[in-house]
C-alpha cells in the first residue's frame, strides 16, 4: 500500500496513514467552529489568517476531540476534566497500522471468517480506541482498566453509541490479584522455535535454537508491580485478533509533563507506572509468552525509541516468530508501534514482505 508523504519546513519528510481521515484533510477549525458553537469560543485567528487553538488549553483540546469524534466518527464522546484526551489523528493511525498487520497476511487468520476481535489494555476514560475500531471498522472489542473513573467513563462512552454498545465490553481488571512472577514464567517457558524478525528497516532470520529466556535481566526494582495485564483479564478460552496498548509512558509525572507545548491532560494512574513504559510492556510480553496463541497479534505503542530496541531483544528472547514496527510521528514528537506474534508465520508471505515492509511504516503529522 503506498505510503503518503509531506514535506515538512526544514525539509523532513512526515507522512500520515493513507486512510487515515486527515490524510488529504487536516480538520479544519474554522469550519468546526461554524459548525460546532461549543467550539468556536475556543478558536481564534493568528496573524497569517489561520484559525488556531490553544493547545495548552486543556478545555480546547477536549472540545476539538469531541467535535472532531462527532463530525468525523459520528461518535458521541466526553472525558471528565484532567483524564488523558486523546488526539484522533494520531490514536486512528495505530487502528490503521492494526488494520494493516491484519490485513498482510504474514500471520495467517486463524480465526475463520468471523468479525475481528481487540483487545485494548488499558482503554482509559477516552476508550477511543475501541470507539474508533468500532465505528470504522465494525471490530469487536475488550476494553480492560483498573481506575474506578476509566471504568464508569469508558462505559458511558460506549452507552453515549447504541449502535456500538454490542461491538465494547469495558473489563475491570481485578487489582487485588497476586502478580504473576517472571521467575515462575521462567520456568513455564519451553518453547524453543525458530524465529523471524521483521522490522522496519531491518529483516533478518535465525534458524538456530531461540536464547535462553532471561526477562529476569531487568531489576526487580523496576519491574511492573502493578495489576494484572493480560493474564488473568483474558477469560479462558478466549482468542483475540490482537491486542494494543497506549501504556502509561513515565516514571515519574515530571517526566510526563515535559511537553509545555500542549495540554492534553492524563492523571497519574494514567501516565504512570513504576518502571515506566519499560517495564509495562515487558510485563506484556510476558504475558504472551503464556498466553501464546490466544493472540495473533500482540501490540504496543512505545514512547521511547531506546525502549523499542530494549524490548525487540526481550521479544527475541521469549521465542516470537515475528517482531514489526512503525513510527508515528505527531508534531514534534515521535512514537513507535510495536508488533509480534507466536504463531508461525506464512513463508510465502515473509519473503514477499521483505521487499514491501516499508508498506506497513508510515509516519503521522498531527493536525
Ligand atoms: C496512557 S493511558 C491510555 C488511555 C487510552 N487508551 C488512550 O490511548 O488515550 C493508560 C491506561 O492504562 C490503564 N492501566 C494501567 N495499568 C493497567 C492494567 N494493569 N490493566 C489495564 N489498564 C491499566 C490506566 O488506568 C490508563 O487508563
Amino acid at each position: 500500500m503506498p505510503s503518503k508523504k509531506r514535506k515538512k519546513r526544514g525539509g523532513e519528510r512526515r507522512v500520515i496513514h493513507p486512510r487515515n481521515k486527515y490524510s488529504e484533510n487536516p480538520p479544519d477549525f474554522g469550519l468546526l467552529a461554524s459548525l460546532y458553537p461549543s467550539f468556536e469560543p475556543y478558536v481564534f485567528y493568528s496573524l497569517d489568517g489561520r484559525p488556531r487553538i490553544d493547545w495548552t488549553d486543556f478545555n480546547a483540546t477536549r472540545e476539538l476531540t469531541r467535535v472532531l469524534l462527532l463530525h468525523d466518527y459520528g461518535l458521541n464522546w466526553w472525558i471528565p476534566d484532567g483524564q488523558l484526551c486523546p488526539t484522533v489523528p494520531n490514536r486512528s493511525n495505530y487502528i490503521h497500522w492494526i488494520e494493516d498487520l491484519l490485513a498482510s497476511d504474514l500471520i495467517p487468520c486463524t480465526r475463520g471468517n468471523s468479525v475481528v476481535k481487540g483487545f485494548d489494555i488499558g482503554t482509559g476514560a477516552n476508550c477511543i480506541y475501541p470507539l474508533l475500531g468500532a465505528s470504522l471498522l465494525g471490530w469487536t472489542f475488550v476494553g480492560s482498566d483498573v481506575t474506578d473513573v476509566a471504568i464508569e467513563w469508558a462505559n458511558r462512552n460506549v452507552k453515549s453509541n447504541p449502535h456500538l454498545s454490542e461491538l465494547i465490553e469495558i473489563r475491570r481488571v481485578d487489582t487485588e490479584t497476586k502478580i504473576f512472577d517472571a521467575e515462575e514464567l521462567q520456568n513455564k517457558q519451553k518453547d524453543n522455535i525458530n524465529s523471524y524478525v521483521d522490522s522496519t528497516n531491518t529483516v533478518s532470520v535465525d534458524m538456530g535454537p531461540s536464547p535462553s529466556f532471561s526477562l529476569r535481566s531487568q531489576s526487580v526494582k523496576n519491574s511492573y508491580h502493578g495489576p494484572p495485564v493480560l493474564v488473568g483479564v483474558v477469560k479462558d478460552g478466549e482468542s483475540f485478533d490482537f491486542c494494543m496498548c497506549n501504556p502509561p509512558f513515565f516514571v515519574t509525572m515530571e517526566e510526563a509533563g515535559l511537553n509545555p507545548k500542549t495540554s492534553c491532560g492524563g492523571t497519574p494512574e494514567e501516565m504512570v507506572c513504576l518502571g515506566g513504559e519499560e517495564a509495562f510492556i515487558t510485563r506484556i510480553i510476558e504475558d504472551s509468552a503464556q498466553l501464546k496463541h490466544a493472540f495473533r497479534w500482540y501490540t504496543s505503542m512505545v514512547g521511547r525509541k531506546s525502549n523499542l530496541n530494549i524490548l525487540t531483544s526481550k521479544l527475541w528472547n521469549v521465542g516470537v516468530t515475528v517482531v514489526k514496527t512503525t513510527e508515528f510521528v505527531q508534531g514534534q514528537t515521535s512514537r513507535w508501534g510495536l508488533a509480534w506474534s507466536f504463531m508461525p508465520p506464512s513463508k510465502k508471505m515473509l519473503f514477499s514482505h521483505v521487499t514491501e515492509k516499508k508498506n506497513l511504516s508510515f509516519m503521522l503529522e498531527v493536525y
